[in-house]
């Protein structure tokens, strides 16, 4: 048995991937960034055909890199961006239609339908999920009401999520896992199979959809050229694979990663628990034929995402980190709030209805304070979705694991400290969302016996402890919330 795993971690910016050795340590890496396409107001798309492209190059490149051939790669792991949805010629394995990304919001009306219909958590028991646009069905809805309902029920089309098209393209089979398809909005959270009454409610042929496999499961041997013979052997979406890497297997342990958007997970075990708080009740992965264990997830859309606007909309930065400086060259926001709910707002509070707002603003707010406002912007959310977790899985906070891009920014940790009263603890490995589908690849092929074998590549990194109650502030950031909502009708 070789030692090394490929985990590809196809995120909503990025693709990227990297190998990783037997003990969970980086080995080489490969990235590209992806190009987004957002052609009105509130619509995300991304193509399809540069996200294949993408993986394909950068696995060949990550394996050469390390001085590999596909010889020595024991598995290739698959981690993703979720919810986003990609349809495609069964014949000619082409997509028909650009991606719709996952933060796109063009399902608006048809969601609202819906729960005109039966209210916003009618689908709730079922898939653990209330109504909004950031899940899966109701898009691929929208993209078979432009013309492709017909070829999709004659079944010539396939539809799947980020992790089911990079499997079909790398081993042709028509595949997708368990945590992935919990995202859907189609899958029935008990039985762990697409559910006829929710394809019907929401209006989805079962024959586009793919069959739904554990999260840890030998998929199939890669075929796409130079990485012939890899068994794919792994995927879970990116959140949940940031759960894997940072070895949270058992019931009450969490993370929260920092990305385009920010996702806090609770492994609350092998029985999905209900939420009365806002949050989402998912998969948290499936090993091979062994009880799925769930998680909660207070779901953030937009966090790194306000920096990248910050930098790119605005031009007040030049790159992503120069907020920190600028942010630490004032002691605080001058008593200014932004809410990013530039997608509405998710987690607890799911308004559809809700865009951006900028509160407190007076002549004393330089680009500072508004700096200082954004990194903040993340931590109040953050703040909310743990204050739910509390809620809902009475779990009290001790500490919290973090981990992804903006945990670099030390300003950023201190303030979620904070502003949450907790530690906030980094790994040495931060990136884990690729560790977790290295990890999901290496455990189905053999190469690490259990779990258990896993948490002993989990080592600290850095530590930032609460130096100041933040407490006294929070009324305020829920009352900037508040003035986001109802924007639109
Ligand atoms: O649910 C959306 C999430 O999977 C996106 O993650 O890392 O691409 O921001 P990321």
């Amino acid at each position: 048995m070789t030692e090394f795993v490929a985990a590809i971690d196809q995120g909503t910016t990025s693709t990227r991937c990297i190998v990783f050795d037997a003990h969970g340590s980086i080995v080489a890496t490969a990235q590209k960034e992806l190009t987004q396409h957002f052609p009105r107001p509130g619509w995300v798309e991304h193509d399809a055909s540069d996200i294949w492209r993408d993986a394909h190059e950068v696995t060949r490149a990550a394996i050469g890199e390390a001085g590999l051939t596909a010889r020595d790669v024991a598995a290739i792991g698959i981690t993703n961006q979720r919810e986003t949805v990609v349809v495609w010629d069964r014949r000619t394995g082409e997509p028909v239609h650009r991606a719709v990304v996952w933060q796109d919001t063009r399902s608006g009306e048809l969601v609202a339908g819906l729960a005109a219909e039966g209210g916003q958590d009618r689908f709730r028991e079922a898939t653990g999920l209330p109504l909004a646009t950031y899940f899966s069905g109701p898009k691929v809805r929208w993209l078979l009401d432009q013309g492709l309902r017909e070829r999709a029920e004659r079944g010539e089309l396939a539809c799947g999520t980020v992790d089911s098209w990079l499997i079909y393209k790398l081993t042709g089979r028509h595949l997708t896992d368990v945590t992935n398809a919990s995202r859907t909005m189609l899958m029935n959270l008990s039985t762990l199979d697409w559910d006829d009454a929710l394809l019907d409610a929401i209006g989805v042929p079962r024959a586009l959809l793919p069959e739904i496999r554990p999260s840890v499961e030998i998929y199939g041997e890669a075929i796409a050229e130079g990485l012939e013979g890899i068994p794919v052997a792994g995927a879970l979406g990116d959140q949940q694979a940031a759960l894997f890497g940072q070895t949270c297997f058992a019931p009450g342990e969490g993370k929260n990663t920092y990305g385009t958007g920010s996702f806090l997970l609770l492994n609350t075990g092998t029985e999905p628990v209900a939420s009365t708080a806002g949050l989402v009740t998912t998969l948290a992965y499936r090993i091979g034929d062994r009880d799925p264990v769930y998680a909660l997830e207070g779901s953030i859309a937009i966090t790194g995402a306000l920096v990248q606007w910050l930098r790119d909309n605005l031009g007040i930065i030049c790159s992503a980190d120069e907020i920190e400086e600028l942010a630490a060259s004032v002691d605080d926001t001058g008593g200014c709030y932004v809410v990013p709910a530039f997608s509405g707002l998710y987690a607890p509070h799911w308004r559809s209805d809700a865009r951006g707002v900028i509160c407190g603003l007076t002549r004393y707010v330089t680009k500072a304070h508004l700096a200082r406002a954004v990194l903040e912007a993340t931590c109040w959310q953050t703040r909310e979705v743990a204050e739910a977790m509390r809620q809902d899985a009475g779990v009290e906070l001790s500490s919290l694991k973090v981990d992804g891009g903006m945990t670099v920014n030390s300003l950023l940790m201190q303030l979620q400290a904070d502003i949450l009263g907790v530690p906030v603890i980094r790994p040495a490995v931060a990136e884990t969302t690729a560790l977790g589908a290295a990890y999901a690849g290496g455990l189905a092929v053999g190469l690490w016996p259990d779990v258990d074998a896993l948490r002993a590549h989990w080592r600290e990194d850095a530590a930032w402890r609460p130096e100041r109650s933040r407490d006294g502030d929070y009324g305020q950031w829920l009352k900037a919330v508040e003035r986001s909502t109802g924007w639109i009708d």
